[in-house]
């Protein structure tokens, strides 16, 4: 079905001024700062963040409440501006313009969808799918705008609820009319702000597989989510920490490695929180992976012959560890925790034999496939 609405609405987008999105780059942050004006003084949710988005990428971001995911999102829609930096999306320049002038573009360029949904209450469902295209003067006429209409909610499976109000159907429902909705237009990006943080984890999987297909049909997908199950499953996951990319880390733990072998780094790295203080790993004990840290800090810890457990090191973010450094002094094996110092403290574990390949041998890229 996906085809049939793609080959249907084609020339549309054209007509309509979108650039041209064969350039690799679509979304292109260059060091974008964020300071929110609070009563002590500017806030920073986002600080020097750089980053870039190629063409048909499924990019999600996770990071903590607060951690200013939403605040990123809202510099590539163009909901928000930038501090200081540059935001250049499907070619444009929007921390340049208006905001007159960024609607219309955003209407045709990015689909949205919200956490909470943000249908018309007093409009039919299949009336909420049309309002983009009614915006953008996009498509012929009514008839037109809303054949497609319903063909996007047969998409998502909710095309029986058409003539419905969204009040009258359930969450889970409302989020896939809204997904519906983002697809009006056919913007080649979606962005989705915690689309699957509101619906159960059956819908979640459907909705996050919709996605995917979205993806394979040539849509860049740029995803908030706390899901990290959904988050592993993406072409590249994107942390942020504070208003910062964390992405150090990797780099640190693989310095020989060029970027796009880091991005499939990443995407074979499976995270681990730990709470302060808590035992990583136990003297004796014989990790199964490698762990690379990627936020906050871990203290190795070995016993004295007096039975007197010591600080060794401590490891911080790009600084790894598997059996073999534990091995210190001879036979004594020991103990790794989550430092308490820190409130959050995170690892990347990864297969040992990915590992020590990424390790040693930088020739060959299809070794960490
Ligand atoms: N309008 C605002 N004024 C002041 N501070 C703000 C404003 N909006 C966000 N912030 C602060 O900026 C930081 C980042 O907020 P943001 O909403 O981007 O976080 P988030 O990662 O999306 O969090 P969540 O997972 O809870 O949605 C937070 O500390 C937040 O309190
Ligand atoms: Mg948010």
């Amino acid at each position: 079905m996906l085809e049939k609405l793609r080959g249907k609405t084609k020339d549309n987008g054209r007509e309509n001024g979108r650039p041209p999105t064969d350039d690799a780059i679509l979304i292109d942050l260059k060091d974008i700062s964020k300071a929110y004006d609070t009563p002590a003084g500017p806030f920073f949710a986002l600080k020097n963040v750089n980053l870039q988005v190629d063409n048909g990428e499924f990019v999600a971001v996770i990071g903590k409440s607060g951690s200013g995911k939403t605040t990123l999102v809202n510099m590539i829609t163009g909901i928000d501006r930038p501090t200081s930096g540059a935001v250049i999306v499907a070619g444009t320049p929007i921390h340049e313009m208006s905001e007159g002038q960024v609607a219309p573009w955003r209407g045709v360029n990015i689909g949205l969808v919200f956490q909470f949904f943000q249908l018309l209450p007093s409009l039919t469902n299949v009336e909420n799918v049309m309002l983009p295209m009614d915006f953008g003067n996009t498509f012929k006429n009514n008839k037109e705008r809303q054949s497609r209409a319903l063909h996007l909610l047969d998409l998502v499976d909710i095309k029986e609820h058409a003539f419905k109000k969204p009040s009258e159907i359930s969450g889970g429902q409302q989020q896939r009319v809204a997904i519906a909705r983002s697809l009006a237009n056919d913007p080649p990006i979606i962005v989705a702000d915690e689309p699957t943080g509101n619906l159960d984890s059956v819908t979640a999987q459907a909705i996050f597989e919709l996605f995917e297909r979205l993806v394979d049909q040539g849509k860049t997908i740029f995803m908030v989510t706390h899901d990290k199950d959904l988050a592993r499953r993406v072409t590249r996951t994107v942390i942020l920490s504070d208003g910062e990319i964390i992405d150090e880390y990797l780099e640190t733990a693989f310095p020989k490695l060029d970027d796009g072998r880091l991005a499939k780094a990443r995407g074979l790295t499976e995270p681990q929180s730990f709470t302060p203080g808590e035992t990583i790993l136990k003297e004796g004990e014989q990790p199964q992976k490698c762990y690379i840290v990627s936020e906050g800090a871990v203290e190795v810890l070995l016993r004295e012959p007096n039975g007197q457990q010591i600080s060794v090191a401590r490891l911080k973010p790009g600084q790894y560890f598997e059996k073999i450094d534990l091995l210190r002094g001879g036979a004594k094996i020991a103990t790794v925790i989550a430092d308490p110092g820190y409130d959050e403290i995170e690892l990347l574990a990864l297969d040992k034999d990915t590992f020590h390949k990424m390790m040693g041998d930088t020739a060959a890229p299809q070794d960490v496939e």
